[in-house]
């Protein structure tokens, strides 16, 4: 009897630790999809901010592939761990001031936590293939949105469906027409019709651009180009 309570008491102080650590992880997963909009997990993927693949130990403003940093990041001297993340989380305008991250900031502590405990993970050299994975798995079940989730895939338009692959576009007074390879047109309002170009691995084959819904209402859409020299090439002033 004695021993059983003796084991019972040791499953549940060694795996108490572990599960309220794995327990973090899960939240802060949640969490970061406060940054996935602007931060993937993978190697070299950038968007808005860059790629948060081997964060730790990183000198703050210093990825490659990444071209936008601020001149303030790039000064500031940080290297990225867990306390000065932490800082970064709290105030990144107090802790680098004039840096070029659009975020306020995260004041809850638990908050930030489990954000690190999951990021400190999700970011360790060799992580990105689950999350690929994820993506994948994200972009089949769900579409586009559960594809952001898995650490913030965007859509691979090499492969367009014909209602995704633009085949011409005129203009008229403030009009766009739209002609897909499904044989379908949609006009939009000239201002609801943002033109993009993505020249990454992911971005269209030249001279296939790919129209992508944006917005919840169904008047607006990007029309991604694979390149700038390919935009008004296509776009015909006809009435
Ligand atoms: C709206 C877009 C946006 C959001 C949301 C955002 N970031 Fe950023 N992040 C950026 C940009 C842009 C930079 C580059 C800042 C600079 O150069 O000053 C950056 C930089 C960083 C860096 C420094 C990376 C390096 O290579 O030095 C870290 C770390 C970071 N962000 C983490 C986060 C985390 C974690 C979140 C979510 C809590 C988040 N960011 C939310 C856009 C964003």
């Amino acid at each position: 009897m004695h021993r059983i309570l003796l084991a019972a008491l040791a499953a549940v102080l060694v795996s108490a630790p572990a599960r309220a650590q794995q327990d973090s992880v899960v939240r802060g997963e949640q969490d970061f999809r406060a940054c996935a909009a602007c931060h993937s997990l993978e190697p070299d993927r950038n968007m808005t901010g860059p790629s948060l693949a081997n964060l730790w130990g990183r000198n703050a403003g210093s990825l490659p592939s990444f071209d936008r940093y601020s001149d303030a990041l790039k000064a500031s001297g940080i290297i990225w761990d867990d306390r000065s993340l932490d800082a970064w989380l709290t105030d990144p305008e107090r802790m680098v001031p004039d840096n070029a991250m659009p975020f306020e900031g995260i004041k809850d502590a638990r908050t930030r936590a489990d954000l690190l405990a999951f990021l400190k993970e999700a970011t360790k050299p060799g992580a990105a293939p689950r999350q690929m994975a994820q993506g994948r798995g994200g972009m089949m079940g769900g579409g586009m949105m559960g594809g952001m989730m898995g650490g913030g895939r965007v859509p691979n338009l090499k492969n367009l469906d014909p209602p995704q692959h633009v085949t011409s576009i005129t203009h008229c007074r403030d009009t766009y027409r739209v002609t897909t390879a499904d044989g379908k047109t949609r006009a939009f309002w000239e201002r609801n019709l943002r033109i993009k170009t993505d020249s990454s691995k992911d971005g269209p084959e030249s001279g296939a651009p790919a129209i992508v819904p944006a917005g919840m209402m169904g008047d607006r859409a990007d029309v991604i180009f694979a390149g700038p020299e390919e935009i008004s090439k296509m776009i015909e002033p006809r009435c």
